[in-house]
C-alpha cells in the first residue's frame, strides 16, 4: 500500500484540535519508519516503542473524553482500539526477539496504518459528530480537550 505511506493530512482532520493533533503525530511517525530505507533493529525497536506509547495515550485521551461524555459507543470503539493496540505489540515483541523479518514487520505496520486512518474515518468521526450534536453551540467541552 504504497500509497498510503504519503498520506495526505487534511482528509483525516476531524475538527477537534487535540484529537486531530494527535493523529497527525502518529500518522506521520508511521510515515517515516515506513519510508526509512533501512533501520537496524535495535533503532527500529525503539522507534516502534515510541509509537506504541503515543498511540497508546492517544487511545487513553479518546476513552476518557468518551466516558466524560457518555458516549454511547464507548465499548465499540474501544474494541477498536484494543485491536490495534495488539498489533503494535506484536510487532514490538516480534522486533524485540528478532523473530519477524523486514517484510514482515513493514507489512505489519502497513496495516496498523491502515487501520489508523480507518479508524479515523470510521469511529473517530462518528464521535465527534455525535458530541458535536449533543452540545450543539455547547462546544466548550469538545473544544478544551487538549
Ligand atoms: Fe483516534
Amino acid at each position: 500500500m504504497a500509497d498510503n505511506k504519503n498520506f495526505n493530512f487534511s482528509n483525516i482532520k476531524l475538527g477537534l484540535a487535540g484529537i486531530d493533533k494527535q493523529h497527525k503525530t502518529i500518522l506521520e511517525d508511521i510515515s517515516e519508519i515506513l519510508t526509512s530505507s533501512s533501520i537496524e533493529n535495535s533503532l527500529f525497536l525503539k522507534k516502534i516503542q515510541k509509537l506504541k506509547i503515543i498511540m497508546f495515550q492517544h487511545y487513553t485521551t479518546e476513552e476518557i473524553f468518551m466516558k466524560n461524555n457518555s458516549y454511547i459507543d464507548y465499548d465499540k470503539h474501544k474494541i477498536e482500539h484494543d485491536k490495534l493496540k495488539n498489533i503494535i505489540e506484536d510487532l514490538e515483541s516480534k522486533i524485540a526477539d528478532e523473530s519477524i523479518t523486514l517484510t514482515d514487520r513493514y507489512k505489519l505496520l502497513e496495516s496498523l496504518l491502515r487501520g489508523l486512518i480507518l479508524q479515523i474515518h470510521s469511529q473517530d468521526k462518528k464521535m465527534i459528530d455525535y458530541l458535536a450534536h449533543k452540545y450543539e453551540d455547547k462546544l466548550y467541552h469538545i473544544n478544551n480537550l487538549r
